[in-house]
């Protein structure tokens, strides 16, 4: 309880900090198809976070998807690529270890947006993984990721 109390301080001081940083999540762009298959195992991840090429090497090893098997059939595959190809970024985000996946929770930006958070709480039993937005994030089920709608859970 107490470490949940400072570090709720920690974050409303580093809120103020913070440069206030245009939302990079566009939430009028919705697929259907990607947010049910992409969906069912976590949060179906914002588009804008990972660049057009960084979800073409995920889409393309779904079979070794981060230890899950991610298998699609090719009609909603190409759904979901084309989707991704409309939303997703530009300029790469990522730098992955050479062998790896691109990863949301490993780029620079999600580093720094998140940096106010104890290395300990991602490994809480309610967090499990970074990767797991919707611990903290109540929006993230619908692709929201506001300010507004954070929290820490109590451990
Ligand atoms: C069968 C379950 C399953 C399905 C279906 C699935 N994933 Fe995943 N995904 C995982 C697991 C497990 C991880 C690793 C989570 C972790 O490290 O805690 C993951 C991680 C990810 C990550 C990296 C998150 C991070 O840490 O930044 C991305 C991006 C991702 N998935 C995209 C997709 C996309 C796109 C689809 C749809 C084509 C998809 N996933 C469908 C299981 C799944
Ligand atoms: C352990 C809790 C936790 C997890 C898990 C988490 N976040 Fe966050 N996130 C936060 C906190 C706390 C902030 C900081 C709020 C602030 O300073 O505005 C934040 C900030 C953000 C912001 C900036 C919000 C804004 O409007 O400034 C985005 C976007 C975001 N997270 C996306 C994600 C995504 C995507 C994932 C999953 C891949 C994720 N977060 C996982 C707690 C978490």
């Amino acid at each position: 309880m107490k470490i949940a109390t400072t570090l709720l301080l920690t974050l409303g001081f580093g809120l103020l900090a913070a440069p206030v940083m245009a939302d990079s999540i566009d939430h009028g762009h919705k697929d259907p198809t990607y947010q049910a298959e992409c969906g069912s195992c976590h949060v179906p991840y914002p588009p804008r976070l990972l660049s057009r090429t960084e979800w073409q090497q995920i889409t393309g090893k779904l079979d070794q998807h981060f230890g899950a098997d991610a298998t699609l059939d090719d009609a909603a595959l190409k759904k979901i690529n084309a989707f991704l190809n409309a939303n997703g970024a530009t300029q790469a985000r990522a730098t992955p270890a050479a062998g790896k996946l691109p990863r949301i929770t490993e780029t620079r930006w999600f580093i720094r947006e998140h940096r106010e958070i104890g290395a300990g709480v991602w490994k809480k039993p309610w967090v499990k993984s970074a990767s797991n937005c919707a611990a903290c994030h109540g929006g993230a089920e619908q692709g929201g990721f506001s300010e507004d709608d954070v929290r820490i859970p109590r451990q």
